[in-house]
């Protein structure tokens, strides 16, 4: 696979690589999701390219280049030298108002980033640039499709979930999966499911909100250039959790540069229970980022692998509705879970 944007996911999920690739038992993998996914192993996964276009990144080792300023997320495994050099891409939309300070642009020239993708191999790109970068991951996903690689979204862009983009990939004859990737203890999860077990129960939940903290790069980011969107997209999947219409607020972001690469998410609910007897429950969910993404990659890279052996094409559903905040259809939860595994199931073959 290929690696774009050498930040703080890309980090924790190299980290993980190392820390999960030399385990063989359940036991042994704490935090993991399935260590055997479709037949293979965290050690199947190899990164063959990366791109960045930071100067402490840019020409470094990957094995260096996952430590360097301005990433801050934790430091969880030694990680050997690689084969794998960070290649410079075009900057594009990379850089935004409010990370200019934080980014430094290297100056080295750009390589040809679709023939890099076919002379390392690659067979998936995996988009984790920052969340403001339209045009950026809209290039990378055409460096995908001319070097002939399945693309995964990470990013809240709109790719997999823009029906021109699927037919793009359908023509291609390659998978396509997005976009926004979901966090493995994720807030709006966590919130829909609690709001969901209230209304189960009778109580009718007023008001809530769910507020968010982070001292990552993509935090700041996301308050300059993807908060609004982001707030829409939230709040709506947060609505669908009750069946009827309660004041909501999901998904605001606030950045605190000496959290580092934590983030707080509050959450405030306000009810009425028997007799309208008022309730409310304040809570604060504690999380490092980065690393809340690494099990979901894991799944979608090696379920990306299993579509582009059986030869799929075009946004791949079940995983697209199974490990992303906006696929192309919302699909309830439960119902995403059963379709995932049944494509594994379906779709391997040993
Ligand atoms: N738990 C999570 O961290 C999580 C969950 C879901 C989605 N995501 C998404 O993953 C993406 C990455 O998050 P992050 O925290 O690693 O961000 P980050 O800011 O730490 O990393 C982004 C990297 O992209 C590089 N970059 C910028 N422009 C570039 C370009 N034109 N070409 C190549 N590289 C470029 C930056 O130098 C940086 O190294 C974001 O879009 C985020 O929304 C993250």
């Amino acid at each position: 696979m290929a690696l774009v944007g050498v930040g703080n996911c890309a980090s924790a999920f190299v980290q993980g690589l190392h820390y999960y690739g030399i385990r063989e038992k359940e036991e042994q993998c704490i935090g993991l999701r399935s260590l055997f996914l479709g037949g293979f192993h965290p050690k199947d996964i190899q990164v063959v390219a990366a791109f960045d276009i930071d100067s402490r990144k840019v020409g470094k080792n990957l094995s260096e280049a996952i430590f360097a300023s301005p990433n801050n997320t934790l430091k969880l495994v030694d990680v050997p030298r690689t084969d794998v050099i960070v290649h410079k891409g075009p900057v594009l939309d990379g850089v935004g108002e409010y990370t200019k300070n934080i980014v430094r642009v290297s100056s080295l020239p750009e390589v040809n980033v679709a023939a890099t993708m076919k002379e390392t191999d690659a067979e998936i790109v995996v988009d984790l640039l920052p969340s403001g970068a339209v045009n950026a991951s809209q290039w990378y996903a055409e460096e995908a499709l001319s070097a002939g690689c399945a693309f995964v979204n990470a990013t809240p862009v709109f790719v997999a979930s823009n029906p021109a983009w699927g037919k793009r990939f359908e023509e291609a004859e390659l998978p396509l999966v997005g976009d926004d990737l979901i966090d493995q203890v994720g807030a709006t999860t966590l919130h829909k499911t609690l709001l969901k077990l209230l209304s189960m129960h009778g109580v009718r939940v007023t008001e809530t909100y769910q507020l968010d903290v982070g001292g990552g790069t993509e935090s700041l980011d996301t308050l300059e250039r993807t908060r609004d969107v982001k707030r829409i997209v939230k709040t709506k999947s947060v609505e669908t959790a009750l069946p009827y219409k309660a004041d909501v607020v999901a998904g605001s972001t606030d950045y605190v540069d000496f959290l580092q690469n934590k983030r707080d998410s509050y959450f405030w609910i306000k009810g009425l229970y028997f007799c309208k007897v008022p309730m409310q429950m304040d809570l604060r969910l504690s999380t490092v980022d980065a690393p809340n993404a690494g099990s979901t990659l894991f799944d979608v890279i090696r379920a990306v692998k299993i579509a582009l052996d059986k030869k799929l094409k075009g946004v791949i559903m079940p995983i697209s509705a199974y490990a992303f905040k906006h696929p192309p259809q919302l699909t309830p939860l439960a119902t995403a879970e059963k379709a995932f595994a049944d494509f594994i199931r379906e779709n391997y073959t040993s």
